[in-house]
């Protein structure tokens, strides 16, 4: 990417199948993909984020009829799934539909139909698998057999445990029905097909000359160009997906119209935001892709060439992320090599900016990234807890108590200098798609920073010179709300948290860098600073490890007895087990039942019931597990009163103590006292609770004095 572009930019990430858990090979792509957005926001391009759920293709369907749902309700559970996920992590996407949105079958349309019109579509009755026993055509998964390429045993569409190439129908030698494992046969149908063969050409410059990104996924796809390039078979024998124009009992193969999301998507942010999608897709905006290794064919070959044909805007850059590796395994969910986002990370209430921060700077970005829970331990504790949080606590501590606020002071040029050299430096990472080099710039900033401190030792400087001390302290200050800025895209959760400490206005996520050079301002008032990052202990390392390889172990035991033998190759590596889906159903089943529940409004009131409510404003104190309990935490809450006000709140599921500690939450406080698992409640602590799984405090939108009255 240019660095001086100053074009529209928008970013978009490999759409997850809604159909299965989101783990940690998905978050290799989309984080990076966020921290990119994110700083391009803050050097003050114009940047829109769009994702969504892949709804279509055959795993879906499959997987689907495995639990006797349609695969519409497989997909709502598992949009929603991958909704609250990222944005748990920090990931905020400007839209995130779904592929079976209407505005993705009527763009889908618009595309094929021109596709049509322009002469690029044409019929050809070609060999189908078709499984006799269950009477049906067997599109992509759910026929499997021997590449014609390199010999390993494949699946319809793709070679995906051997050469990675893309199948065509018919290609797979012995089919095998995965429905119900007996021999398939070729029968012959008409299907359509695009030529891509002309695009041969247009693509070899484009991928020469034209797209930008990262090496691994152009070169990857310009050898399979200069092997030649073969009409790709676009329509599928389904009856869940897109329809295929004037052939109701076909759909377009789901790679048509998975890509195609991302415009659809860019119209959903448009007509949200009052803006217009056509500034990417018919001028001259940029458009980046992330998306993983695996699936550079789709974005490097298919996707231009339709876009081409049907004269859209092609892509500028793709960027593909290199592999994960699980403890140095192969990522293999089937084997147990994997670490699901909610219940292996955040359930066991590790900060989301800890991965974050992991996945973004521990290798480049096309490289394998390998997971393990020591590498995390070690890397958080020297370098998050070590190097930047402990610049940032000592420098913020010692402002607070010493002065109370900025001392005056003035930025010197080395600070400044500092600074520069580490914006610069971040602004051509980012250009690169070197995410782990602009992290890098950023921490050695604290780096920087602590030798700075360390060096002027102003502990003993302010019992000589007061005056003096406050021109070290002010520097460090301003390096502090430098750092803010420079870590925000990596860390947005806990620098929001820095940048409020250090009393410094307006919404962090979208102040530009350049304010990192606007010197801070001598007399804002500090706040008791908290600890931002804390060491990851060896026991909690060892807990996590323990799980992993209990999951490792009962893969094996499962793979030993045969048990999924029969049906493992219908679901492929992207796909949830029926497990997963069951529990993600029982959710969504729970939700419904609920909803009567949810939906109903209560008789009228009276002003005068609803005046007999006392509710405050109270900040939490302190917050504590209660022995005998696993769901309940006791709570101190400053409310204004002379003292604290303990509290006994079911939240230990939602919240771990650490989290509670310093929010603003809304307290019923003239609920009759009551005794829960022995501890006194008196009052209650109000949350918000969606019926099925989210529970979440009531808060201020500002700080505000605790007591302050609800009305
Ligand atoms: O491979 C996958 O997981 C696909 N669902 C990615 C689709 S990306 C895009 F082209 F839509
Ligand atoms: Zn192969």
């Amino acid at each position: 990417m240019s660095e001086s572009s100053t074009k529209p930019i928008l970013v978009t990430c490999g759409l997850p199948y809604a159909n299965g858990k989101a783990h940690i090979g998905h978050l290799r792509t989309y984080v990076p993909a966020d921290v990119f957005a994110r700083s391009l926001r803050k050097e003050g391009r114009d940047v829109t984020f769009v994702c969504g759920s892949d709804a279509h293709g055959t795993p879906i369907v499959v997987n689907a009829e495995e639990l006797g749902i349609t695969p519409s309700e497989l997909v709502e559970i598992y949009h929603k799934h991958f909704d609250e996920t990222f944005k748990q992590l920090g990931v905020y996407f400007d839209a995130f539909g779904t592929t079976d949105d209407p505005e993705n079958h009527n763009r889908t349309l618009d595309i094929v139909n021109r596709l049509i019109e322009k002469g690029y579509v044409y019929p050809k009755t070609i060999e189908i698998a078709y499984c006799p026993k269950c009477n049906r055509f067997l599109p992509d998964r759910y026929v499997e057999g021997t590449c014609p390429h390199c010999g390993e045993i494949a699946r319809g569409d793709e070679c995906d445990q051997g050469c990675g190439k893309h199948l065509e129908p018919g290609e797979l030698r012995n089919p095998i029905c995965t429905i119900c494992g007996g021999p398939a046969e070729y029968r012959q149908q008409e299907h359509f097909f695009f030529k891509l063969s002309d695009f041969s050409d247009y693509l070899m410059d484009y991928l020469s000359n034209e797209l930008g990104g990262t090496a691994n996924a152009r070169n990857y796809a310009l050898g399979w160009v200069k092997q030649g390039l073969a009409d790709w078979c676009i329509t599928r024998n389904l009856e869940w997906g897109v329809k295929f124009p004037g052939h109701d009992d076909l759909v377009v193969y789901v790679w048509v119209d998975a890509p195609i999301g991302y415009i659809a998507f860019t119209e959903q942010w448009a007509a949200k935001a009052g803006d217009s999608w056509e500034k990417y897709w018919k001028n001259d905006g940029e458009i980046v892709h992330f998306i993983g290794g695996d699936i550079a064919y789709h974005h490097c070959i298919f996707w231009p060439a339709m876009l081409k044909g049907a004269d859209y805007s092609v892509p500028t850059a793709v960027v593909a992320s290199g592999m994960v590796k699980i403890e140095d395994k192969k990522f293999s969910k089937t084997r147990g090599n994997v670490v699901w986002v909610g219940e292996d990370y955040l359930d066991h209430g590790f900060h989301p900016d800890l991965l974050r921060y992991y996945l973004a700077s521990y290798t480049s970005h096309t490289r394998e990234l390998n997971f393990s829970w020591r590498v995390l331990q070690e890397k958080i504790n020297s370098e998050l807890v070590a190097d930047l949080g402990n610049f940032l606590y000592r420098t913020m501590l010692f402002a607070f108590k010493n002065y109370g606020e900025v001392p005056a002071g003035e930025l010197e040029p080395e600070v400044r200098e500092e600074i520069e050299k580490a914006l610069k430096e971040i602004k051509a990472a980012m250009a690169e798609y070197e995410f782990k080099r602009a992290v890098d710039s950023a921490m050695a900033l604290a780096s920087f920073g602590n030798t700075y401190f360390q060096s002027h030792e102003p502990w003993s400087l302010i019992k000589q010179d007061r005056a003096a001390c406050g021109q070290v302290v002010y520097n460090c200050l301003h390096l502090a709300k430098a750092l803010s800025l420079v870590f925000e895209p990596v860390l947005p959760q806990t620098m929001e948290t820095a940048w409020e400490e250090l009393g410094q206005e307006g919404d962090l996520h979208t102040i530009l860098y350049a304010e990192a050079l606007v010197p801070i301002k001598t007399g804002t008032k500090l706040v008791k600073p908290r600890i931002l990052f804390t060491k990851l202990e060896d026991d909690r390392i060892e807990e996590m490890e323990e799980i992993a390889n209990q999951r490792v172990k009962a893969a094996n035991a499962k793979k030993t007895a045969g048990k999924d033998k029969e049906k493992e190759p219908a679901k492929s590596e992207g796909m949830g087990t029926a497990e997963d889906a069951k529990s993600e159903k029982a959710k969504l089943e729970k939700l419904k039942a609920k909803e009567p529940e949810q939906r109903e409004i209560l008789p009228t009131i009276e002003y005068e019931d609803f005046a007999k409510l006392d509710i405050r404003v109270g900040k939490v104190l302190l917050a504590e597990p209660i022995k005998k309990s696993k769901k309940l935490l006791r709570i101190e809450v400053d409310i204004g009163e002379e003292n604290p006000r303990q509290l006994v709140a079911g939240m230990a599921s939602y919240y771990t103590p650490e989290e509670l500690v310093g929010k603003y939450v809304i307290v019923l406080v003239n609920l009759k006292p009551a005794k829960l698992c022995g501890v006194k409640s008196n009052g209650m602590m109000l949350a918000a609770d969606d019926g099925i799984e989210i529970v979440t405090a009531l808060t201020t939108d500002k700080e505000i004095k605790p007591g302050s009255r609800i009305r």
